[in-house]
């Protein structure tokens, strides 16, 4: 039986229950090296398609992008390339505060700080003040951010207060984990979109991701349009989720 049409998000009126789409932002040393340039120059070019990606979720009336912008493991990176992706979140977090402000979204940074300059810590604690107020989507960038961590820092949290006679071992719920994750208030995604043709999570929202669908597009992060990230919510869309029930 041939598959039927796929729907616009128009015919479908809205994006129905995609709240939440998250994208690991991957290619940008490939498309460097595809256009004879700096690594350096594919991470500005990529840094560029952050807002084809906020405008495509901003009009496609999504609640939630999170944005993996920096892993855990991509501090063993060498040492220029590193500063050179540091430098440009700089750069990056005092232009577009103001404009995703302006949008009136909310800005939320997730990942351990323990390992960001002090500098980047204030810039990211006065944008999420700032913006603390703004209800039209909430932007997560996750920075400096590993799963295992996070799962790691929320089960030393619970065993903490188990410890201290505050919990009990039958109170820990699914519900009470997610509260200890950074992630906590934030719905799981529903839709993880990862470029570069790699097929892989890279220690990106483990917990999280359990019943989470994947678009895996097949370009190099720099040359993510808007237009893309509505193709991937459109064929979400056409999706049959079925969180382990019968249909
Ligand atoms: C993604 O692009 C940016 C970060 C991981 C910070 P990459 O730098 O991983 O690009 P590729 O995967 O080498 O092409
Ligand atoms: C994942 O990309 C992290 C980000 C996009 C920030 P990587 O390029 O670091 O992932 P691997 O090494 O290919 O798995
Ligand atoms: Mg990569």
């Amino acid at each position: 039986m041939a598959t039927p049409a796929q729907k616009s998000i128009e015919e479908t009126g809205g994006v129905g229950s995609l709240k939440h789409v998250a994208i690991i932002m991957d290619g940008n040393g490939r498309w460097a090296t595809y256009h004879n340039k700096p690594r350096s120059l594919g991470h500005k070019k990529g840094a560029e398609a952050v807002r084809e990606a906020i405008e495509g979720a901003i009009n496609c009336g999504v609640e939630y992008l999170t944005l993996y912008a920096f892993s855990s493991e991509n501090w063993n990176r060498p040492a220029d390339e590193v500063s050179d992706l540091m430098a440009l979140l700089k750069l990056y977090l005092k232009r577009e505060i103001k404009t995703v402000h302006k949008q009136g979204v909310r800005l939320r940074i997730i990942g351990s700080r323990e390992r960001l300059s002090p500098d980047i810590i204030k810039m990211i604690e006065k944008a999420e003040e700032k913006t603390a107020s703004n209800d039209r989507m909430t932007l997560v960038i996750a920075l400096s951010y590993g799963s295992r961590d996070e799962i790691l820092s929320a089960t030393r949290r619970i065993a903490t207060a188990v410890g201290a006679g505050e919990m009990s071992l039958n109170e820990i719920t699914e519900a009470v984990f997610s509260k200890a994750l950074w992630t906590d208030s934030i719905p799981d995604p529903d839709l993880i979109i990862r470029t570069s043709g790699e097929q892989r999570l890279s220690n990106f929202l483990l917990w999280q991701a359990a019943y989470a669908e994947f678009s895996f597009p097949q370009l190099l992060w720099p040359d993510f349009t808007k237009d893309d990230f509505k193709a991937a919510v459109e064929d979400f869309l056409g999706r049959n989720r079925r969180f382990g029930a019968r249909p």
